[in-house]
């Protein structure tokens, strides 16, 4: 097979530089190869910041909060001195201790024989096990912990992760306005799409396909300032490495938020709430998060590879803390825009899967259309890079 003889003869990096070169798009095998995804999951999203719940979900001692990436998983919990986040894995013989999910919980107790851990990791108790045996020999395996504007985001890095304002903190002055660490969670949707990751990370750089696709989102999104170099120039920002990336959004006429008639759908957040003009912007930290602001609402993604040829995106809506379902906003109002959208990408993204699975297929040029897909194979370029592969 093609696909394969490529990379047998030469890294992926190399492969992908070469592409990017010649302003090409990602080769067949890069998507399709397991061996690949495998050193992808370990060596890209096990070692990145990735999001695991608002902090209003973690707000209670007990609650917590437990996803998934790969083979890996996570459990962020409140403790009585603050958040703690620990591997899923059992110390005794590995069991998964709980399933992905929100819960309430007074001790982490094993399935499989009954190891008990506190909600900060350590093991309490473990039946039958010999006078020798020491419970504080054994705690959960710590995970890295951080909280950007109400966000909880792991790593799983066994080395120290760079500091999220580190990554993120270019984009403090266009976020910060939102005060999303004052919201709260008003659905969570997860969608389980049938193509490998980078198709959906490709997909979301672009609205080459927006115009025809996205009939709900085109309502108030307006495709032209991503056709201006001038505009890209000035307010697109990307880091060196081109994980992160971030700007406002215009919106059409008098729209104020990317809702169905461009009116707020619910309660104005932060600084809106006090008069400041409203306006809409995106941020990512590739490979594992994106977040879009409005001035009444923002939805996080977060994008986990489930196999090489499946991923599971998890959108949440965040409203004002004091936003009350029913009275200051409707939830199929709040959610339409982007669930509509969601769906349509999915279909796209599954669609492509399926023609990149064919012998057939050879990555086209990009368009003029499409810098940030540009922009993300760059990203995937240096972080395959810098895994050494
Ligand atoms: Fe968890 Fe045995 S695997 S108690
Ligand atoms: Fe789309």
């Amino acid at each position: 097979m093609p696909s394969s003889t490529s990379l047998e003869t030469q890294l992926p990096s190399a492969l992908m530089r070469e592409q990017i070169v010649q302003g090409l798009g990602i080769p067949r095998s890069l998507y399709l190869d397991p061996d690949l995804y495998r050193h992808e999951v370990a060596a890209m999203f096990n070692r990145s910041w990735m999001y695991v719940a608002h902090q209003s979900q973690l707000a209670n001692v007990g609650q917590y909060a437990a996803v998934d990436c790969g083979s890996e998983s996570v459990i962020v919990a409140r403790t009585e001195d603050g958040l703690a986040a620990f591997n899923n894995v059992c110390r005794h013989r590995g069991s998964r201790l709980v399933d992905a999910g929100c819960g309430v919980a007074k001790r982490f107790v094993c399935p499989y024989h009954q190891w008990a851990y506190r909600l900060d990791g350590t093991l309490s108790s473990a039946p039958l096990m010999p006078e020798t045996f020491d419970p504080a020999a054994y705690p959960l395996r710590p995970a890295q912990l951080t909280i950007w504007n109400g966000l909880v985001l792991v790593c799983l890095a066994p080395e120290p992760a760079p500091p999220i304002d580190e990554l993120l903190g270019g984009a403090q002055e266009l976020i910060g306005p939102f005060d999303i660490a004052n919201a709260r969670v008003a659905t969570t949707i997860s969608y389980q799409v049938r193509a490998n990751w980078k198709l959906v990370w490709e997909n979301a750089q672009e609205c080459y396909h927006c115009g025809v696709n996205h009939p709900e989102l085109m309502k108030t999104f307006s495709l032209a300032p991503l056709r201006n170099p001038e505009w890209m120039q000035a307010r697109m920002h990307r880091s060196a490495d081109c994980r992160v990336q971030y700007s406002p959004l215009e919106l059409r006429g008098a729209a104020t938020s990317l809702t169905i008639d461009g009116t707020p759908a619910s309660t104005l957040m932060g600084q809106f709430a006090d008069g400041l003009e409203p306006y809409t912007a995106a941020v990512h930290l590739k490979p594992m998060f994106a977040m879009v602001c409005s001035p009444d609402y923002a939805v996080v993604l977060a994008d986990r590879p489930l196999a090489v040829d499946r991923t599971e995106v998890t959108m949440t809506w965040l409203v004002r803390a004091d936003a009350v379902e029913g009275r200051d906003y409707d939830l199929d109002n709040l959610i339409k825009v982007w669930d509509a959208t969601n769906q349509q990408d999915w279909a796209l993204c599954e669609r492509t899967q399926r023609g990149v699975e064919s012998v057939a297929f050879e990555p086209g040029p990009l368009s003029g259309d499409e810098p940030s897909v540009g922009a993300f194979h760059e990203a995937y370029a240096q972080m395959l890079h810098a895994a050494g592969f």
